[in-house]
Formats: C-alpha cells, structure tokens, sequence
C-alpha cells in the first residue's frame, strides 16, 4: 500500500505552529541547548494559549484527528454506564468524576443511559485542564443531554477526598512520558535540541537514579533499546488512589502489560502522532497542531494503585468488556436489523469490538477498594497478565 501525504495546514494553522516551535526554541536556548522530550511534550500539547490541547484545534471526530470510543457510538459510554451503574448501587457512591473528558461525548451518553435507567448521580464532575474544550464540554451537554446538563460541574483540581466513580478513557496516553535510550550499555535520557534552523532529536546521560533503577528494572536485560516510562501517569493514579474513599477507578486506554510493552522487539517505544486522522512517527510535524501519545503501561499503573491501597478488580480487552457490559444488547435495541440506525450503530460497535481495530489494542483496568463483586470483567479477566 502507498500511503498518501499528510495534508497540509493552512496558512493560520501554519503560524500558529510557527508560534509553538518558537516558544519551544526558547526554552531550549534558556536551558543551554537541550530540553527533555517529556517537557518537549508539555509545551506542544498543553503550553496556556498555544499547545496542541488548549488553542482551540479541532481535535477529536470526523473533522478532527483522531476518534476516541465515546466519538464513534453513544453505545459505549452506554456499555460503560452498566459497568458504572453497579459499581455506584455496590459502594454507595452517588458521584461521577471524569478526567480529561474531551468533547464531552462520553459525559453525555454516561449519563443519558443512567437517567433512562433511573439511576442517575447526585454528581457529574469534570476536570478538564483545557479551557477551550471546557467550552465545547459544555456545549456537547447542553445540547445531547439538555435534562443532565444541571448534574455537571468542572473542577479545577482534583478533590483532597472523592467518594464516587472516576473515569479515564484516553487520558493517560496524553500525559507526557520520559523517553529513555540504552546504546552499548549507556543511559540516556532522549531530548530536544535546534539544529540548522529547526528541531530535532539530542540525548544527554541519564543520571538521575530513580529512573535508571525503573528502566532498568522494566527494559530487556540486553541489547540497545528505546523506550518510555510515564511517571507522570503513574504519579495520577497512585494521587487518585489515595484520595478515593468509597468508589472505584475505571481506566480505558491503548497499551500493555509491562512483558509486552517492553518486549525486546519494541525496539523503539510507543510514541506516536496524529494528524487528521493518520498516524505518524515525526513528533517535530507541526508541533502544536498534532497530538503526541504514548501507549499505558497498564503493570506500572496497577502498581501505583496497589502501592496507595487499592487492588485490581479486573483488567480486560475493551471488546471482552463491552461484550461483557452488554453492548450487543444495546445495538439490538438500536432498530431493526435493516434500519439505517442499526447500521450505523453496527459499523461502530464492530470498529470498537475488532481486534483488529480497538478491541484488543485497548484495554480496561478496573481499581476498587476492596471487595469488588460489581466488576464486569470476572469471565475474561487476564489481571495475572499485568
Ligand atoms: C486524548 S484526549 C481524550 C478525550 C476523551 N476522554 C475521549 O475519550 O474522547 C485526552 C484528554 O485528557 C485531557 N487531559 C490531559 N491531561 C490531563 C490531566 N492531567 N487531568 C485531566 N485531564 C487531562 C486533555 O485535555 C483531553 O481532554
């Protein structure tokens, strides 16, 4: 197959980009020549005014760059709503908090299927860190859930207690990693520098302790490799642990358990790019106007969680979870078989259910304080894998 050219902003998104990689360029200068790709990461996606997250670029659906599961069907927020919904009537919880919710699709469907399913929460809080997509949140309940819009409320840090349901889905993989190479026995941690008039890849050794002993801990025992490790996402949920009273933590994200993620064939590591729909290895392509991810470390996460008390209620593909939660169910109630609305709904749920597309790739971590009979993933749970 011959792949086609990335299309070419226009000239505004152009200048925009110009902006991002001159603030960039300086914060290199100011440091000496060299900045590590994990603050790389930080100013292109969430730099106030500038970054990729925050200036208003489309971002997610059909005119976006990428399309999440609660983008491509009102079902899966709906599977996730059950799930949801047990969990709530088996700790007494009476709250909703979403990290990073996007668009605002999911926070719809989550609570338009509760309130059909009269078990709506007190709560819907959001913690969103971009205000331009705190707008368009707001915009997206207001018109695809008019009768819930009253339960929401947006955050502006996480709360010293949260007693409810905290749900993630592609947060994490946002969050911006340390990229870590081993060349001939050498550490070094992988970086930005400006050269001939534009940025590119440096190294500098790596000599801060903490990280040494985890690379070395998670990456094969030989050979040169590269890859990431994301003690960001690892310091979020071990916050969010401690910070949970009664209620549980729901994460959905692309990644792996720790043996596959740094199996010695993925040489290279998990970063990646999107941009209008396709996605690329070139994290310098149009800084600020492309989204930068790495894949979950689904074995790390666990353990912050476990090391701040909590324990893992299951850990599943999202097909074998949406299954689990009754999504084919919900499809069947969509209309009949030859309806345009079946079809629809249909290619949707096929594209998050193939393990060819998101089914296998993404994965659903379930956390709880304890006893958890609520977790929908007992029949295909794989935590021994983590
Ligand atoms: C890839 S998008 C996913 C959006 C949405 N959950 C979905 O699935 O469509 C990542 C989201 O996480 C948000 N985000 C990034 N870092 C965050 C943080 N530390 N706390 C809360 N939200 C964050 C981004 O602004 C964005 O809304």
């Amino acid at each position: 197959m011959i792949a086609a050219p990335l299309p070419l902003p226009d000239d505004a998104a152009r200048e925009h980009s110009a902006r991002v990689v001159e603030r960039v360029r300086e914060e290199i200068a100011q440091a000496g020549g060299f900045i590590a790709f994990t603050r790389y990461m930080e100013i292109v996606l969430y730099e106030p005014a500038l970054g990729y997250y925050v200036a208003g670029a489309r971002k997610f659906g059909g005119s976006g760059d990428f399309i999440t599961g609660p983008e491509l069907s009102t079902l899966y927020g709906a599977a996730l709503a059950r799930q949801l919904q047990a969990i709530l009537e088996a700790t007494g919880a009476k709250r909703i908090v979403e990290l990073g919710a996007g668009s605002g699709a999911l926070a719809a469907s989550i609570l338009n299927s509760l309130a059909r399913r009269g078990a709506a929460p007190d709560a819907y809080s959001i913690l969103e860190v971009s205000p331009d997509l705190r707008e368009r949140q707001r915009a997206t309940l207001a018109t695809a859930a008019p009768g819930e819009a009253a339960r929401v409320d947006w955050l502006d840090r996480l709360p010293e207690g949260i007693d409810g349901v905290v749900v993630m889905n592609e947060v994490l993989d946002a969050l911006a990693p340390r990229l870590l190479a081993r060349r001939g026995g050498a550490w070094h941690e992988r970086g930005v520098t400006w050269k001939d008039g534009s940025l590119g890849w440096d190294e500098r050794p790596l000599a801060d302790s903490r990280l040494l002993a985890i690379a070395g801990a998670r990456f094969p025992a030989e050979g040169d490799y590269v890859s990431e490790i994301n003690p960001a996402a690892e310091a979020l949920v071990a916050t969010l642990a401690r910070r949970l009273g009664s209620g549980a933590l729901v994460i959905v994200d692309y990644g792996f358990p720790q043996a596959e993620y740094y199996h010695p064939q993925r040489r290279e590591g998990t970063l990646m790019g999107h941009y209008r729909h396709r996605s690329h290895a070139d994290p310098f392509l149009w800084p600020g106007l492309s989204d930068l991810t790495a894949h979950v470390d689904f074995t790390a996460v666990a353990r912050a969680a476990e090391r701040a008390g909590m324990e893992v209620a299951g850990f599943a593909t999202q097909a074998s979870f949406l299954l689990g939660c009754g999504i084919l169910d919900l499809l069947a109630a969509t209309g009949a078989p030859d309806s345009l609305a079946y079809l629809r709904e249909a290619a949707a749920v096929q594209k998050l259910v193939s393990p060819a597309e998101m089914g296998e790739l993404f994965k659903v971590l379930l956390l709880a304080r304890g006893d958890a009979a609520w977790s929908s993933l007992a029949i295909a749970d794989m935590t021994h894998r983590l």
